[in-house]
């Protein structure tokens, strides 16, 4: 730390008292009191996804779920296709695989000890320290950008936070400081750090905490917290096969593994170049492409597909998992992310 003076040490109760006027009305923050269920769900849809995007994902799925015993019965396409739109599919997979661990284990409860929380499928030291702070009012922490950012900028953390150093440093900081009413104080930091201290243009003049804060007092509140640059996304060009066929479209499901694992999309080539990624398309489907008519770009976080889709005449349908569906059969099927948008696009289309 570069300055000697520190935050008061009783700033996490000014940031409760801040909180109880300024909560966020969040459908996972209306139980009272909280649903573990409720938290662990929402907390796992908001991992990757604004929170505004995320409501009204959480009220469908609550709907088709209601309870941990009614995911752990469901069929892993249904929840697939419940996912569908939020990305990173691996997120909805896990959570089915640990409710139905929950089912066989624990009677269909979340448990509320640690360790058994964190041997769970897709639950980590943030999602169980927020699952066990929240919804079982234990002294934990629960540490996301949003909290290691305020935490850099209310002690002017130098080191970065991305490497060991900065976070061992924010994470003694946070043990240090928790309160009784720690679910209270994760989601108030959390609030914090969505409406006030955002990433890059701070809003100090609304925050509870800038007396407090040693960045803002130093004026480096802009230049904190410090990250190592990110490698670049990777960039190709995907050229999708529009097949239709007596009103149905030709859908390939991809491999089990890796990325959007078991999910369907149209026929796809990838390359560097999009001439390159229109001939992979043409071998494949050993058939002639014709004018592209619908181009979108779909950023991941690792990668960005340019994306064109092609009508294919004379298609020899490929060995593999290719098969024939008509709109009513793949509005009911998990999509690959963007190709649930070109799905859309083919249906008017198809009308
Ligand atoms: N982001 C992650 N968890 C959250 C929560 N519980 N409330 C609001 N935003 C969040």
């Amino acid at each position: 730390m570069m300055d000697e003076k520190k935050p008061a040490r009783d700033w996490p109760e000014k940031l409760l008292t801040w909180f109880d006027g300024h909560k966020r009305d969040l459908p996972w923050r209306e139980d009272k009191p909280r649903n573990p269920y409720h938290v662990w769900i929402s907390e796992i849809m908001l991992q990757q996804t604004r929170t505004e995007a995320v409501k009204p994902y959480f009220n469908s799925w609550m709907e088709r779920f209601p309870t941990i015993h009614d995911l752990a019965e469901a069929e892993e396409a249904e929840v697939l296709h419940q996912w569908q739109g939020l990305g990173y599919y691996s997120r909805a997979r896990n959570i089915h695989k640990a409710a139905r661990e929950m089912e066989e284990t624990y009677g269909s409860r979340l448990p509320d000890d640690k360790a058994a929380i964190l041997a769970l499928p897709g639950i980590g030291n943030y999602t169980a320290g927020a699952i066990l702070s929240m919804a079982y009012g234990k002294k934990e922490g629960a540490i996301d950008g949003n909290v290691l950012r305020v935490y850099a900028r209310l002690y002017q953390v130098e080191e970065d936070i991305l490497k060991s150093r900065g976070r061992k440093e924010i994470e003694s900081l946070v043990e240090a400081t928790l309160p009784d009413r720690a679910g209270d104080f994760n989601e108030a930091l959390m609030d914090l750090g969505a409406d006030v201290c955002i990433p890059k243009n701070p809003r100090c003049s609304l925050c509870p905490l800038a007396g407090e804060c040693v960045a803002f007092r130093n004026g480096k509140e802009k230049e904190l917290p410090r990250r190592s640059a990110k490698k670049p996304p990777k960039e190709e060009a995907a050229a999708c096969g529009l097949c239709i066929r007596e009103g149905r479209v030709l859908l390939h499901k991809r491999p089990s593994k890796g990325m959007l694992a078991s999910m369907w999309e149209f026929p796809m080539a990838l390359a560097e170049k999009e001439e390159d990624a229109k001939k992979g398309l043409e071998q494949l489907l050993s058939g002639t492409t014709e004018d592209c008519l619908w181009t979108y770009k779909h950023v991941f976080t690792h990668r960005i597909w340019h994306m064109k889709a092609y009508p294919v005449k004379e298609v020899a349908v490929p060995e593999g998992e290719y098969r024939w569906f008509s709109p009513e059969e793949y509005r009911e099927i998990p999509l690959a992310g963007p190709h649930a948008r070109l799905a859309a696009f083919v249906e008017k289309m198809v009308d």
